[in-house]
């Protein structure tokens, strides 16, 4: 195979790993960028193509490493108080490399208006990367299908799962597309200057949502909503920092306005298939929340 010119970064991370094996599986080699040699990059460096290169976002030097005859780069942080700084970390070093384009994991409705914290630093980084005249490509994923996995063990032992979104319809996503999708613009051309807002094929409300997992597993499962004084409690006593817990309930409050119901066409457009269903993704993961 011949040497890696497509980095990825968050390559260990949940959309990270699903695009590397799907660069891997299409005969396409790439370089990952990992900050230590957890069990997940063994997954990663296992796979035909694989490059790794150990970096992080907070260290230039590494980064610059990591560029280093890279000509098409993703860019990936999970959503934390440092996301948009170490983002920017990575806009800078890939100024001063030369990077020839990079393809932002963005978030749908990203905007510096947004009273949506993640959507404010995703817009932020978007700014700076249009300011540094790198040519971009932006991916907008609307609310990821694999996300049920964090309710899954309400699921599996009450039957049950809480959330604020109301009965607001969300036109929620698998992210193996959202991988393809990443996949595309960095193995084939015209996606420069591209804004694609991601998401699946039709819109659901949680209740929906619940129905259609009580089919697929055989047993009720009940959405119930709750509200943000119940909610930011449990997500504090679950481990998430207090930044993230508050941006997960103004996200989810985005959700519930009714906000990110729109259905889009881009994974059909620019993979040329359709856009996976929850139904399907249901039938595929049943095991997991049995
Ligand atoms: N969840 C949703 O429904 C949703 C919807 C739309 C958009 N999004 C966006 O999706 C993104 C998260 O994607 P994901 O779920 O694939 O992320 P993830 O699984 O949390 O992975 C995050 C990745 O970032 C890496 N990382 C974090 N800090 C780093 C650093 N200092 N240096 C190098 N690498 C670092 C992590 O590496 P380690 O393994 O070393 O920690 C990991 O590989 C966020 O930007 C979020 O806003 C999410």
């Amino acid at each position: 195979m011949k040497q890696a010119n497509i980095l990825i970064t968050g390559a260990t991370g949940h959309i990270g790993t699903t695009l590397a094996k799907q660069l891997s599986a299409q005969g396409v080699p790439f370089r990952a960028l990992v900050r230590n040699a957890d069990n997940n990059t063994q997954t990663i460096a296992a796979l035909p193509g694989a490059e790794i290169v150990t970096g992080d976002f907070n260290d230039a030097g590494s980064l610059a490493n990591a560029l280093l005859g890279i000509e098409k780069a993703f860019l990936l942080t999970n959503s934390s108080e440092q996301a948009e700084q170490l983002q920017i970390n990575f806009v800078e070093a890939a100024i001063r490399s030369g990077l020839p384009h990079i393809v932002k994991l963005s978030q749908l409705h990203a905007s510096a208006a947004s009273p949506v914290r993640f959507l404010r630093y995703h817009a932020a980084v978007e700014a700076k990367i249009r300011w540094s005249g790198i040519p971009w490509t932006f991916l907008r994923p609307n609310l990821f299908m694999q996300g049920l996995m964090g309710f899954r063990d309400s699921i599996v032992h009450q039957g049950k799962f809480f959330a604020t979104a109301g009965e607001a319809p969300i036109s929620i996503v698998d992210t193996r597309d959202i991988a393809a999708i990443a996949a595309a613009a960095l193995t084939t051309a015209g996606h420069e200057g591209r804004v694609y807002d991601i998401t699946g094929p039709q819109s659901l409300t949680h209740t929906q949502l619940a129905a259609i997992l009580s089919d697929a597993l055989g047993k009720p499962v009940q959405y119930i909503n709750v509200t943000d004084e119940q909610l930011l409690p449990a997500l504090l006593q679950a481990g998430f920092p207090a930044w993230q817990a508050e941006g997960l309930i103004e996200d989810y409050a985005h959700y519930a306005r009714g906000e990110a119901a729109a259905v889009s066409n881009a994974v059909a457009e620019v993979t040329g298939k359709p856009a996976r269903d929850f139904a399907g993704f249901v039938k595929e993961y049943a095991p997991m929340f049995l």
